[in-house]
């Protein structure tokens, strides 16, 4: 077992360099690269570049190598599968592996009655597909989303989407109808309220003062919403929040839809991160996680809920059999041990971030469920002024000394590591991050 990253060249090294400025020839610049690591393979939490150097992975490729990097039996299912069947389309045609994925995620999908399962292949498309069949379905024509929220790049899921404004520049128009509502940022109370005694005033805001004066309720089709902010901040709202929300939602006859594409797939320690708070949405957006890496994005929603038309919605490649294996492989891993997995080693690494937050005075909190967690970092505990430029530093010097990290939010760093973590390598990980914050803090 390895116990700590193997950093043998100057970053990037001599084949990483000739690799990058290939891509800068020829990839797209759209891309958002935090450092300069070129991936030559993985196996769990241990990353190889293509200079031999080893990197302890807290990113698990942005909260999608759930079972690891090549977990053995998700490799041996993509195997089976890919000598039996790599692509028929599952919206012309029937094969075995998407039905027999559909029927474990209708089970699986929080709340009474038949669920129906689409298929896309990403977490947009996945968001993309709720959009449109919360229209369908209810004929609505406004919805409502929160700010900080991140859903994806295509049209629908931008309009959908209000987490930084460089992803909507110059692609207005976006489609229409959508008003942005502050999410339950307590540390940052957007109203200046103190949880509990706010009484939940971000909630209640929507019910006295949007449906009062600009919105007719009656016109929302959905809520959308991220049960654990994203890329907004890995941002947990207090315990009633979704519940109270949801009952505003049921009164109006408007959709809840949960994004789950992040915090999904056992990645808080549930299934599901909604099912911390004790509500069954009627449409849930899976992605990221769900199959260990191969690209699969799915939807799931009450079967009364899911009565559009044959025709009205498809995709040549959603529901890949290949990618349907990866994921029913996946969810086996995840009930056998690794959701268990994510929350006892979440707590650990919670824990472990609380004490040294205790020393660094630049931690101003220390947020998550399970295995989705951050530190959100300021200038100083009194103002709590965004400490943005300190945040990178300490994401490219972790990066220097072999451990992977990723922002969130403004000025926040997310610990989203596979759900194979040991408390050894969380352990690593708390020294590596020790050390790089009392360094670069200085
Ligand atoms: C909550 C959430 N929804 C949707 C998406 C979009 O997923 P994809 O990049 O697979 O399109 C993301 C990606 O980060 C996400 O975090």
């Amino acid at each position: 077992m390895r116990k700590s990253p193997v950093i043998k060249t100057s970053l990037p090294g001599p084949n990483a360099r000739k690799l990058i400025n290939q891509d800068k020839i020829y990839v797209s610049p759209s891309y958002t690269r935090y450092y300069p690591l070129v991936v030559e393979k993985a196996k769990g939490l241990w990353v190889h570049d293509v200079d031999g150097n080893v990197f302890l992975d807290f990113t698990a490729g942005i909260a999608v190598c759930a079972t690891g990097h090549c977990h053995p039996e998700v490799i041996r299912a993509v195997k089976k599968q890919s000598g039996l069947l790599l692509h028929m389309s599952g919206t012309d045609f029937y094969y075995r592996p998407q039905i027999v994925l559909a029927k474990k995620l209708a089970h699986l999908a929080p709340g009474k009655g038949n669920k129906k399962v689409y298929f896309g292949n990403s977490g947009a498309e996945a968001v993309e597909a709720a959009f449109k069949l919360a229209r369908w379905h209810t004929k609505r024509e406004l919805n409502l989303a929160f700010y900080g929220a991140f859903h994806g790049r295509t049209m629908g899921a931008l309009s959908l989407t209000a987490s930084k404004a460089i992803q909507k520049k110059h692609y207005n128009p976006l489609v229409p109808g959508i008003t942005h509502i502050p999410y339950a940022y307590c540390y940052r109370c957007p109203y200046n309220l103190c949880y509990p005694t706010c009484g939940l005033g971000c909630v209640r805001w929507v019910e006295d003062t949007l449906f009062r004066t600009t919105i007719p309720p009656e016109e929302v089709a959905a809520i959308f919403v991220e049960p654990i902010q994203g890329e907004g901040g890995y941002i947990v709202p207090p315990p009633e929040f979704h519940r109270e929300m949801n009952n505003i939602a049921k009164k109006y006859g408007i959709l809840y839809v949960t994004d789950e594409v992040q915090s999904g797939m056992g990645r808080t320690g549930k299934m599901f991160a909604i099912e911390h708070f004790g509500v069954d949405p009627d449409i849930i957006a899976l992605a990221k996680g769900i199959a260990s890496g191969m690209p699969l994005g799915a939807l799931t929603a009450r079967a009364e809920i899911m009565d559009w038309e044959a025709g009205s919605h498809a995709s040549t490649f959603g529901g890949n059999p290949v990618s349907c294996m990866a994921a029913l492989s996946t969810i086996e891993l995840l009930e056998k041990e690794l959701m268990e997995n994510a929350a006892v080693q979440g707590k650990h690494l919670l824990d472990g971030l609380g004490e040294l937050q205790q020393t660094h005075e630049c931690m101003g909190d220390v947020r998550g469920k399970g295995l989705m967690v951050a530190v959100e970092l300021v200038e100083d505990r009194e103002t709590k002024a965004p400490a943005r430029k300190l945040r990178s530093a300490i994401i490219r010097n972790a990066f220097q000394k072999g451990l992977l990290l990723l922002g969130c939010g403004e000025n926040s760093i997310r610990f989203c590591p596979p759900l194979t973590v040991s408390s050894a390598e969380i352990d690593t990980c708390l020294s590596i991050f020790n050390d790089v914050i009392g360094k670069v803090a200085r």
